[in-house]
């Protein structure tokens, strides 16, 4: 089972690279830009986001040729994300998916335009695919834009940067956590499933699933940022404490952490169970991604 787990993992990594090459490369775009939009997108990561989204929709369908734009749209979002995140402004941070941070190779303006290019381009993609109806692009943008503007992503950075030198309430860092890792990640299972022609409640269900899987995701970024190995993490540990940032490890210690996480992917698997997709790839992948240590 694991080892069919990594296998649907590694094909759909290849598959959702392809696909974002595919789109940059034929860009006709000032070098510079398209050069730094490539360094951060190609360098890679987990691709978690559009691997959720590929399996989600397959939960309810088969043909995942209908959700590939989609799903590269939403890892041009994320890298977006990461990009500024990274800027001295924010978490300041040198290495990246294993390699130096955008700013540092390219400098810190065209690391920046690189991200807005790789936000606004997302939304070009999803309204270029001609696999997709015209009601479903309508759907699909909104529901983008929403996870990730500022009620969604950009306002849980703000939160968390707020959230810095000063204590806060479990409520108000799972708030935080929901906004800026939560909403893509809601945003994931809840198009994918949407493409693949789930119901409204079923779709409801995976709302809940998803809140739950990205506090799941959030709780083990911030454990890994104390335990974690910056080799196989591809991004320094320490992070976190050098900005005196709000943590569950912060609130709870690791030993509380961890159990809190425990506690979520128990409420994720009901909600899974509820929405009749406890039998698809998204159980496996909830189970390894919480233990993850990359
Ligand atoms: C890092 O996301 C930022 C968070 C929201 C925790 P990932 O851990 O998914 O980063 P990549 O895509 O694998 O580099
Ligand atoms: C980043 O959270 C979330 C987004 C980029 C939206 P973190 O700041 O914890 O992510 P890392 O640890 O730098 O990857
Ligand atoms: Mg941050
Ligand atoms: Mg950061
Ligand atoms: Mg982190």
């Amino acid at each position: 089972m694991q080892q069919q787990l990594e296998n649907y993992i590694d094909v759909n990594k290849k598959l959702i690279y392809d696909e974002l090459v595919q789109h940059l490369d034929k860009m006709p775009i000032p070098n510079q830009l398209k050069e730094s939009m490539l360094y951060s997108t190609e360098a890679g990561g987990k691709r978690l986001r559009p691997i959720l989204l590929i399996a989600s929709f397959e939960s309810y369908s088969d043909d995942k040729k209908f959700v590939l734009s989609t799903a590269a749209a939403l890892e041009m979002i994320h890298t977006y994300s990461l990009i500024h995140d990274d800027l001295p402004a924010m978490d300041n941070d040198d290495y990246r998916r294993g390699k130096p941070t955008n700013h540092r190779i390219f400098d810190e303006a065209t690391a920046i335009l690189a991200g807005d290019a790789l936000l606004t381009y997302s939304f070009e993609i999803i309204s270029n695919d001609p696999l997709l109806t015209d009601q479903q692009k309508v759907v699909l943008l909104k529901m983008l834009a929403q996870a990730s503007g500022p009620k969604g992503m950009v306002a849980g950075q703000i939160l968390d940067m707020e959230a810095e030198n000063h204590a806060v309430s479990l409520e108000q860092l799972e708030e935080i956590h929901a906004r800026k890792t939560g909403e893509l990640i809601k945003f994931a299972i809840t198009a994918g499933a949407y493409i693949g022609g789930a119901s409204t409640e079923q779709l409801e269900y995976l709302g809940e699933f998803a809140d739950y899987l990205g506090l799941i995701f959030q709780v083990q970024d911030d454990i890994l940022d104390v335990t974690g190995d910056p080799e196989k993490l591809g991004k320094p540990v320490g992070s976190d404490e050098g900005n005196h940032k709000s943590t569950y490890p912060k609130l709870l210690g690791i030993e509380g952490a961890i159990k809190k996480k425990e506690q979520y992917v128990e409420k994720a698997k009901t909600a899974l169970q509820q929405a009749m997709a406890d039998d698809s790839y998204l159980m496996g992948l909830t189970d390894y991604f919480s233990k993850r240590d990359s």
